[in-house]
């Protein structure tokens, strides 16, 4: 069966972006979903000097070992400040540091949330200017807006976005089978 990681680009716990990745898996049918919580992969902030002198923590090793092994990504990034969030930018650093291409030439569905009408607009316009010099094939982006009015007890509540995140999902996954 094949493998599908999903990812919310923040370590907060109670994370839309995680929430919402991981709902587009649930969308995605007969497929292995590997959800993936930043939190476990704790890693220091990114210095050359630590680098050099400490090399990768077991956790960069371990994450970059299951991004190998995956067959496609489900990415919802948190937009902080216009951009991506500290910890998603720092496992995305690391992990770089290992393997220029960080997405390995897989297909990825990019998303973005915030709470905000803009969805995240900024942080996914960055990802996707610079992801496909990571290796990222995208093969569907959108932002979804004000999370909290549009998203409710594990539901999409608002039907435009359900179909437009349906129709990304199964463009998606035709092109993974
Ligand atoms: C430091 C900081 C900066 C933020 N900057 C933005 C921003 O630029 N645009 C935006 O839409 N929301 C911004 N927010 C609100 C986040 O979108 C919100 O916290 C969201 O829940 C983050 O996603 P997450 O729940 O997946 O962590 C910011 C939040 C923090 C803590």
């Amino acid at each position: 069966m094949k493998k599908i990681i999903t990812l919310g680009g923040s370590t907060s716990k109670n994370s839309i972006n995680k929430k919402l990745a991981e709902y587009a898996g649930s969308l995605m049918g007969n497929f292995k979903l590997i959800n993936i919580d930043l939190n476990d992969y704790t890693m220091p902030l990114y210095s050359i000097d630590i680098e050099n002198e400490n090399g990768f923590t077991s956790s960069t090793h371990d994450l970059n070992q299951i991004f190998e092994q995956a067959d496609a990504f489900i990415i919802s990034l948190a937009e902080h400040n216009g951009a991506y969030s500290a910890a998603f930018k720092n496992t995305f650093d690391w992990l770089s540091r290992i393997e220029g291409k960080v997405w390995r030439d897989k297909p990825m569905l990019l998303l973005s949330s915030s709470p905000g009408s803009r969805g995240g607009q900024s942080v996914l316009d960055i990802a996707l200017t610079r992801f496909p010099y990571m290796g990222a094939n995208i093969v569907g982006s959108m932002t979804f807006p004000s999370f909290f009015e549009n998203f409710k007890e594990g539901e999409i509540v608002n039907p435009d976005l359900k179909s437009d995140l349906l129709k990304l999902v199964d463009k998606f996954k035709k092109i993974i089978m």
